[in-house]
Order: C-alpha cells, then sequence, then structure tokens
C-alpha cells in the first residue's frame, strides 16, 4: 500500500545518507527480504549474516533479525554503527540459556569443550570455546569429536540430538528449543506425506528427531533452500519458519511450496510456522531506527566483545 512504499522510499534514501545496508535473515517477511535484494544488503543464514556484516564497507549495519544476529555483528565489527529495527526481537532459545545458569553447569563439567549455538546471548558466547550456526555445526563437533573432546552443547535439544547422531559425539546437552520449530508434527506430517506422495520433505535440524527422521534433505535455511533448487520433486514440504518461502520459491521457480504442518491448529499453536520475534522487522521499524537510532543501537561490553569474539573467529576461521 501507499503508506508501505513510502517507508521503503524513506528507506533507500536513509540507507545511502547513512552509508548504511540492511541485513536481512530468510525469516524476516517477504517486504523486507526484497528490500535488501534491491539496495545491495544481504539476505541470509545466521553464518552468511556474520560474515557480510563483517566484510562490507558500510558504516552501519541494521540487522533485522533477532538479537543475537544484531550482538554477533556488533562483535565482529565495534568500529560500525550496528542498527535493529526493534531490541525487542529476542528467541527462545536465547531466552532459555541465561548466563549464570549456563556458566554453572559449564563449572560443573571443567573437562568438557563448550560449543554453543550462534543463538545464544554474547555473555553465553563468551563463556564458549566455539560457537556455531546450523549450517557447520555438523562439521565442527565432527572435527572436535575426532580430537576425542567431550562436548557441552547448548542451548537446542534437537539440533543437539541431530548432530549427536550424526557424528557420535560425547555430548552433555542443555535443555532448550526453538518455539517454531518444536511445534512441527511428525504425526500431522505423515498425513501430510500420504496426501503428496511425490513430495520432499526439507527439515531445520532445530525440529524434533521424530519430524528429522522423516526428511528427504536436513540443513540450515540456506542448505534447505539449495536443496529445493537440487531435488526434482514437484511439490516440497518444508519444516521451518515460512520466511524462508521467498528465497526458495526464486531458488525452485514453478515448484509447489508447502509448509509443514504444527501439531497445534490456527488456535492452539503458539507460532504457527512463523517466528513471533523475526514478525518484529517491519518497515516502519527499520523507517524508525535508521532516522533516529535511540533505542535501537546494539551495544557489548567491550571486555564481553572480546571474549565471545574468540569463539566467534575460531567458526568463521573453521568454515573459510
Ligand atoms: P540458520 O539461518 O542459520 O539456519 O538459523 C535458523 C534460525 O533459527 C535463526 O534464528
Ligand atoms: Fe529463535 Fe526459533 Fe525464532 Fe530462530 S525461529 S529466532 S531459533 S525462536
Amino acid at each position: 500500500n501507499a503508506q508501505q512504499q513510502q517507508y521503503v522510499r524513506q528507506i533507500k534514501t536513509l540507507l545511502k545518507q547513512k552509508n548504511a545496508v540492511l541485513v536481512a535473515h530468510y525469516y524476516t517477511d517477504p517486504e523486507i527480504q526484497a528490500l535488501a535484494e534491491e539496495t545491495g544488503g544481504c539476505i541470509s543464514d545466521s553464518l552468511e549474516m556474520a560474515r557480510f556484516g563483517r566484510d562490507c564497507e558500510a558504516d552501519t549495519l541494521i540487522v533485522a533479525g533477532v538479537k543475537f544476529m544484531g550482538e554477533t555483528a556488533k562483535i565482529l565489527s565495534p568500529e560500525k554503527t550496528v542498527l535493529m529495527p526493534t531490541l525487542e526481537a529476542t528467541c527462545s532459545l536465547d531466552i532459555g540459556c541465561p548466563e549464570d545458569q549456563f556458566s554453572a553447569f559449564c563449572d560443573a563439567h571443567p573437562d568438557h569443550t563448550v560449543v554453543v549455538y550462534a543463538n545464544t546471548s554474547a555473555a553465553v558466547k563468551a563463556r564458549a570455546d566455539w560457537v556455531v550456526t546450523s549450517s557447520i555445526a555438523v562439521e565442527i563437533v565432527e572435527h572436535l569429536d575426532s580430537l576425542g573432546e567431550k562436548i557441552i552443547w547448548a542451548p537446542d535439544r534437537h539440533l543437539g540430538a541431530y548432530i549427536a547422531k550424526q557424528t557420535g559425539a560425547d555430548m552433555l546437552m542443555w535443555q532448550g528449543e526453538c518455539i517454531v520449530h518444536d511445534e512441527f508434527s511428525a504425526k500431522a506430517l505423515l498425513d501430510m506425506k500420504r496426501l503428496y506422495p511425490d513430495a520432499a520433505v526439507l527439515v531445520h535440524p532445530e525440529s524434533p528427531a521424530s519430524v528429522v527422521a522423516l526428511a528427504d534433505a536436513v540443513g540450515s535455511t540456506t542448505q534447505l533452500i539449495n536443496a529445493a533448487k537440487i531435488l526434482p520433486n514437484s511439490h516440497f514440504i518444508v519444516a521451518t519458519d515460512r520466511g524462508i518461502f521467498y528465497k526458495m520459491q526464486q531458488a525452485a521457480p514453478g515448484k509447489i511450496l508447502l509448509e509443514a504442518p504444527t501439531g497445534g491448529n490456527g488456535a492452539t499453536c503458539k507460532s504457527c510456522a512463523h517466528c513471533p520475534w523475526m514478525a518484529m522487522n517491519g518497515l516502519q521499524a527499520i523507517q524508525q531506527s535508521l532516522t533516529d537510532s535511540s533505542g535501537h543501537e546494539i551495544f557489548v561490553d567491550e571486555a564481553l566483545r572480546q571474549r565471545a569474539l574468540i569463539p566467534l573467529n575460531r567458526m568463521l576461521d573453521f568454515s573459510a
């Protein structure tokens, strides 16, 4: 509508004025991803968002995603101004892993290597030996396992179980979960597969093991988009946030993309395949953050930043 178009025009002007770029996650709404695309920003998974933010020439990054993504950007680029459409956009994994409790857990197992998912606070990253995203988690844990290391894994128990199964690594698990992926239902998915016998099932490993077991491809958002590009099937049933459909449809034109079913129905599921925090990244909020940065800027304590940078750089160096 006219209001949305006005925000788009204003944002384009502000991005130029401030030498700013929009860094958006695949789970943000289509108009946000389209804007990132049109303005030379990036749309990607958590790993590529981190790398793009670090390597681009901009003075200001506007991170459309959730808080840990803004913090990661700031940890990697302290000289850049990092803004978020809203600082309220958090993640159930981050909330479910408070630093004090996590530190106590690590202290109780000092002989373990601490590997945390990127979906954590800067303080939790600062306590870790390694940070991983879903696109690189299996490779890094495989590497650590080959060195004979025992691992503490946090916070996503489903992703942890998937990695342990793939690698056979000895992993002590934190019991967190993503409220979006945790709701996908294997029973409902089996019923749906019967309706679409030719469909391939694409699953993000934050989903329960029973759902992962029904997958034709398992992986990070980027890996799932690539799978849709390659697999010959005419239909895909997709168990991840529906925001991914924007890029997946571009990657696989002519294919039919279907949302995997959740256990509840519209009235009872909490998130219904769309992250409520990702959904907070609207055009108006982006326009506001670029107009007046107060209340939108990410700050990370410098001593904490330096500690969190070590495990983050390990991941980026490993994947380089
Ligand atoms: P990836 O984009 O790294 O697969 O992460 C998924 C996610 O849940 C981010 O919040
Ligand atoms: Fe966190 Fe899940 Fe939302 Fe990703 S989709 S930001 S893991 S709550």
